[in-house]
């Protein structure tokens, strides 16, 4: 089987600009082919960039924002306005004026998040799920959503969304998606949300974004032939419809 499409650009603002660019592409295409976007997007630190890269006008005026909904890989268990809450760096590049006072593209109802007020991770999952489907997203015969675009960046354990080194959700057969006790070994200490990797596998595209020298060794455990998924689950998404977006701190170590 073939393998990903493996981009190395100039440092992490070259990972955002052509994540950027190919958030667009795939959200014409999603549109043209369906009417409508259903983008993943991912948690952490990595997609502040992309997002403010996605407002400049250049290329805010091809995004087909109105036929966008926007979705979210996994989050923490803990409300949206929560500084640790994987929503809020959306709402401050996407939901907000921008610096030089545009207002936002997108619409809030646009915007799904994981729903953090739920008294527990079942109700919080099912209610997630219900969404998906009540919103007409396509789903597989297992179950997963079927999202046009699945946003995802890398853990320095070699995590994605919130399945962790010998987590449950890396295994096949996995739930579509479960509450993730909090992680001891890696920030932030906080219980999760998460899909598990099938709507990686499941998703039309896959977009890893891996910037920076943090992520070398993550990097180079996971393009190890010898890696197992379940120790680098991120290795899950080493697949036909994936690109990894790189840069040349991060892809330094990577195997030949
Ligand atoms: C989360 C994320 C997680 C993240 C990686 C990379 O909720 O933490 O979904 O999978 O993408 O840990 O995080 P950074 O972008 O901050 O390096």
């Amino acid at each position: 089987m073939s393998g990903p499409t493996v981009r190395i650009l100039r440092d992490a603002q070259g990972v955002a600009e052509a994540a950027a660019d190919q958030v667009i592409e795939a959200g014409i295409a999603a549109v043209a082919a369906r009417g409508v976007f259903h983008l993943c997007t991912t948690g952490g630190s990595t997609p502040a960039a992309l997002y403010r890269a996605l407002r400049e006008p250049s290329r805010a005026s091809r995004m087909p924002w109105a036929q966008t909904q926007i979705w979210f890989g996994d989050d923490r268990f803990v409300p949206r306005a929560d500084a640790l809450s994987n929503v809020s760096p959306l709402d401050a590049q996407l939901l907000s004026p921008s610096a030089d006072g545009a207002s936002s593209p997108l619409s809030p109802s646009a915007v799904h998040p994981w729903p953090t007020t739920a008294a527990d991770a079942p109700t919080a999952v099912s209610a997630y799920l219900a969404e998906l489907r009540g919103a007409g997203v396509p789903h597989t015969p297992r179950g997963f959503p079927i999202f046009d675009l699945v946003l995802i960046g890398i853990g320095g354990d070699g995590h994605c969304l919130s399945v962790f080194p010998g987590s449950t959700l890396a295994l096949e057969g996995a739930l579509v998606a479960a509450g993730v006790p909090a992680p001891i070994h890696i920030e932030p200490h906080v219980p999760r949300l998460s899909f598990s990797l099938g709507a990686i596998t499941g998703a039309r595209a896959v977009l890893a974004l891996a910037p920076g020298a943090g992520k070398a060794e993550a990097l180079a455990r996971i393009f190890n032939s010898t890696t197992a998924v379940i120790d680098a689950p991120a290795k899950a998404a080493l697949i036909p419809t994936a690109t990894w977006l790189l840069d040349a701190a991060s892809a330094a170590i990577l195997p030949s």
